[in-house]
């Protein structure tokens, strides 16, 4: 009997492990990404109930800043823009995202929101490479703040800690980095449980594209080097309206509620960078 189990078991993880480097290669690939940028609108929508509540908040934050730091905003990881309606008037955008297909989905939705928002630049890079390899991307120093929603939970640790160091290199001094981002529940936690085992099994990043859903984030920007970090961890309430106005059929929205009731701890906040002294040290 033991060794059946055993068998079925390592059966399971072979499977697994061969679906993941499937789906790693196929999310790499052209007609993927193409694929997803067309996709992202309607995806986004399925979790909008879950991200929007914490938005009013972060961008209020966010426009109140700009009004003592005035500058550029960088958005990376932007997608199709789904942060538009929620920027000050005014604001001028940066928009960073390591998939070019984005780029027209996202140019229509800024006609949308009018000249509230002026479009400066699409930057096709990654997180952890703003300056597009020392070509034209984003210059050290350079902007007032950055905003990153629903990023953070698609890199590895490692591009975690790259992306962070990143921000801080294009921030001007004195910048903010805005997050929003789903993360770890609480430790010990029967959901933290769940997560850990969903993401270390392989079987959450293979049926999300290479989302992970045990990512500590916090961690991560609080050993970036910041001046100071200010952020929440919330659990969303998960009502019945979160899917109200979402136009999906039966089984993408049990599907999306399943996800949800994975991924509903929600880190939001911010992190500001410090200014140099005389010395060109980062206080
Ligand atoms: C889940 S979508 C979120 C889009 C948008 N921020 C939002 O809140 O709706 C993640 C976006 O990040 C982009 N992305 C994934 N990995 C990236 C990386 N390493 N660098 C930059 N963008 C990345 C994807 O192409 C996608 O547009």
């Amino acid at each position: 009997m033991a060794a059946i189990i055993w068998t079925v078991v390592i059966a399971v993880f072979i499977l697994l492990l061969f679906a993941a480097k499937t789906m790693e290669v196929l999310i790499s690939s052209n007609w993927y990404r193409r694929w997803f940028a067309k996709r992202q609108r309607f995806l986004a929508k399925l979790s909008k109930g879950l991200f929007d509540p914490f938005k009013p908040k972060l961008f209020l934050d966010l426009e109140e800043h700009l009004k003592t730091l005035k500058g550029d905003v960088v958005e990376v990881g932007i997608g199709s823009g789904e942060n538009f309606d929620h920027y000050p008037d005014g604001t001028t955008l940066i928009a960073v995202d390591s998939n070019p297909h984005v780029e027209k989905f996202l140019r229509a939705n800024v006609e949308k929101v009018g000249d509230r928002i002026h479009l400066k630049k699409f930057v096709a890079a990654s997180a952890e490479d703003m300056s597009c390899n020392g070509k034209v991307g984003v210059e050290d120093n350079s902007v007032a703040a950055v905003v990153c929603t629903k990023l953070l939970c698609s890199l590895t640790e490692d591009q975690i800690k790259k992306t962070i160091q990143e921000v801080k290199r294009v921030l001007m001094p004195g910048g903010r980095f805005y997050f929003l981002e789903h993360v770890a529940g609480n430790p010990w936690t029967f959901q933290y449980f769940v997560q850990h085992f969903l993401s270390k099994s392989l079987i959450w990043p293979t049926v999300t594209g290479g989302c992970c859903c045990d990512r500590e984030t916090l961690y991560w920007i609080e050993q970036g080097g910041f001046k100071m970090v200010n952020s929440e961890k919330i659990s969303a309430n998960l009502t019945t309206e979160i899917f109200s106005g979402c136009e999906a059929d039966m089984f993408s929205l049990w599907i999306a509620r399943i996800r949800m009731s994975i991924v509903n701890s929600i880190l939001v906040g911010f992190a500001e960078k410090g200014c140099y002294t005389e010395e060109k040290k980062l206080l």
